[in-house]
């Protein structure tokens, strides 16, 4: 069993995109530039903020980072959305999910300019991505190809078995994973949570990309032997004993999967950190688009 260490994995990248900034810095072009924006308090999305905009400084980036309260109306999101659209200072821009009840999550992405919809969660990006055609790709999905390249995992000809369906991973990792690309070229099944044979099916599984977001759901009886496992949950459990009153659990029963397994992402240094790193070749990437144009 080899563990897919990403921390390993997105220092490197990171560390060719930092170079790639330097030399544009000292040709003379301004840094490329990320705004995050932050609606209510919810301590998961706090930590990935503050992750991202630490990352833009450690990679020579500029980050912006708006909150608003809870409170906020629709509107309001969406004229600061309109604004930062048309801002050629501005390169990337996200605005952290999940968003209060009152905000329609759909309308917000909508808003987003596709050039700089790092995220790639605008229909327009994701239609491109299904399409294998050049567009931001979701970075979560992105960080998994990632992860799957820096180790030479071979994907052509596997079944990939995605559980979980969300706008976020579970599209667009199985829309990924079919691509006639290397990662990609895999027979893909998704499940979800009204899929009646789960565990038929993650047994017949080369690759599984567990995204459903339920603590330590998958168990060794349902894999084969040999199976690549990416593990994308990122639960908050209570635990006393840890300093911050919590433990991270991901989908996977780590201790019981890792054994049956050829490579699996732990949790936490697997996935997440790709998230970041894959976030990081985006907003690049739109930094790039805009002075090319
Ligand atoms: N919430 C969970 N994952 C993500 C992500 O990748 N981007 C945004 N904007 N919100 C998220």
């Amino acid at each position: 069993m080899t563990l897919l260490d990403g921390k390993w994995a997105s220092a490197q990248i990171k560390e060719e995109i930092k170079a790639e900034v330097d030399q544009l810095l000292a040709a003379g072009h301004r840094a490329p530039h990320l705004v995050c924006i932050l609606v209510g308090n919810n301590g998961a999305s706090e930590t990935y903020v503050a992750s991202k905009i630490k990352t833009c400084g450690q990679l020579g980036f500029k980050s912006t980072l708006i909150r608003y309260e809870a409170t906020v109306t629709e509107n309001e999101l969406l004229d600061k959305i309109k604004e930062i659209n048309t801002d050629d200072g501005v390169d990337g821009l996200l605005v952290q999910l999940p968003l209060p009840k009152h905000i329609d999550e759909n309308k917000v992405i909508e808003t987003i300019n596709p050039a700089k919809d790092v995220d790639g969660f605008h229909p327009i990006s994701i239609g491109k991505m299904a399409l294998n055609l050049p567009t931001f790709v979701p970075a979560t999905p992105y960080g998994i190809v990632l992860l799957l390249e820096k180790y030479n995992i071979n994907t052509s000809g596997k079944h990939c078995v995605v559980i979980g369906r969300s706008n976020i991973v579970g599209m667009p990792a199985a829309l990924l994973m079919q691509r006639n690309a290397q990662p990609g070229n895999c027979t893909v099944t998704v499940c979800h949570s009204r899929t009646q044979n789960l565990s038929e099916i993650t047994r017949q599984a080369d690759i599984i990309i567990a995204a459903l977001g339920k603590p330590e759901f998958l168990k060794a009886d349902m894999v084969k032997e040999g199976v690549v496992i990416i593990d994308v949950g990122l639960t908050r459990i209570d635990d006393a004993n840890s300093p911050k009153g919590y433990a991270l659990k991901g989908d996977v029963a780590f201790d019981e999967v890792a054994p049956k397994s050829s490579y699996i992402t732990p949790v936490p240094g697997g996935v997440g950190l790709m998230t970041i790193a894959a976030l990081m070749t985006n907003t690049l990437k739109a930094f790039k688009n805009s002075i090319n144009k």
